[in-house]
């Protein structure tokens, strides 16, 4: 899989990824206890993305610094913080070498970002070599708690699209959300490569709540990544299909669920 540049989900990623009130502040404060972080300490973001993440961070006067492959994403984050000073952006490749020198940063955290990468290895030896001896290396990607039962709309309506574009014989791996990395396979390269690691859930949280109609709707409209390589005519097709199935067969099509979820953190120090 390639590198998948986010400028074409500008208009609408906020309103499709962002988080209830609070969240990111809470994520923030999660990350400075877990990182023992200070006055100086200096924070590089690698796919910033629209700053959903970093924002209180530079809002709260951390040494803040964001990298992504997207302008387009990047050039939301300024307006949103007002007065306050511009803030530090680079754009860049993060499986590429990173534009910074060896031993910059104390902490680098890539949130919801390492599913979308082909040379994912290549950005952790990049994040060492830009991280201080004894910094931390946080990969995080957003997970539905071990003990939930139900699966919630969003997850409905992607095994329905799944089950879709194998019908009309779409191979599995253009179908899977993401390249199909998992949170051990993280784990276990970073500890290969001489990392002291752990896996913890640095927050749970309730996501903003949707209907299976909103998740049919955002399919319809191409809103995922996973979406945005099929030709149009046959994601056309799967749209009509979708639609048809949530009409007829879908149960509570229009009732609003608010799933619990959690930022799952990998950690490596080195
Ligand atoms: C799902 S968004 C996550 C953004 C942000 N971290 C968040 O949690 O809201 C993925 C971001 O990764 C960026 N991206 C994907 N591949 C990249 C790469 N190889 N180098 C830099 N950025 C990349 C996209 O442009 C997009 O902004």
């Amino acid at each position: 899989m390639t590198t998948l540049n986010y400028d074409l989900a500008v208009t609408y990623y906020d309103e499709t990824r962002g988080f209830r009130a609070g969240v990111s502040e809470r994520y923030r404060a999660a990350v400075r206890r877990i990182t023992e972080a200070e006055d100086g300490t200096r924070f590089l973001e690698l796919a910033i993305g629209t700053g959903l993440i970093g924002l209180p961070f530079m809002a709260a006067g951390d040494d803040y610094i964001g990298v992504d492959i997207s302008r387009g994403m990047m050039r939301q984050i300024a307006p949103k913080l007002h007065d306050l000073s511009p803030p530090a952006l680079a754009q860049a490749d993060i499986t590429d070498r990173l534009p910074f020198a060896a031993d910059s940063f104390d902490v680098v955290q890539a949130v919801r970002v390492f599913h979308l990468l082909g040379d994912w290895r290549r950005c952790i030896s990049e994040s060492r070599r830009v991280l201080k001896p004894g910094g931390h290396l946080i990969i995080v990607e957003i997970r539905r708690p071990s003990d939930t039962s139900a699966p919630p709309p969003w997850a409905v309506v992607q095994d329905k699209w799944g089950e879709i574009l194998r019908d009309l014989g779409v191979d599995s791996a253009s179908i899977r959300h993401g390249n199909g990395l998992t949170d051990d396979m993280v784990l276990n390269h970073l500890c290969a490569v001489g990392g002291d690691t752990a896996m913890i859930d640095l927050l749970a949280f309730d996501e903003l709540p949707v209907s299976c109609r909103t998740m049919v709707e955002r399919r319809a409209k191409r809103m995922f990544s996973n979406d945005w390589a099929l030709p149009e005519d046959l994601h056309s097709q799967a749209a009509r299909a979708l639609c048809e199935w949530l009409e007829n067969e879908c149960q509570r099509a229009d009732d609003f669920v608010q799933q619990r979820m959690v930022f799952r953190a990998v950690i490596a120090r080195f």
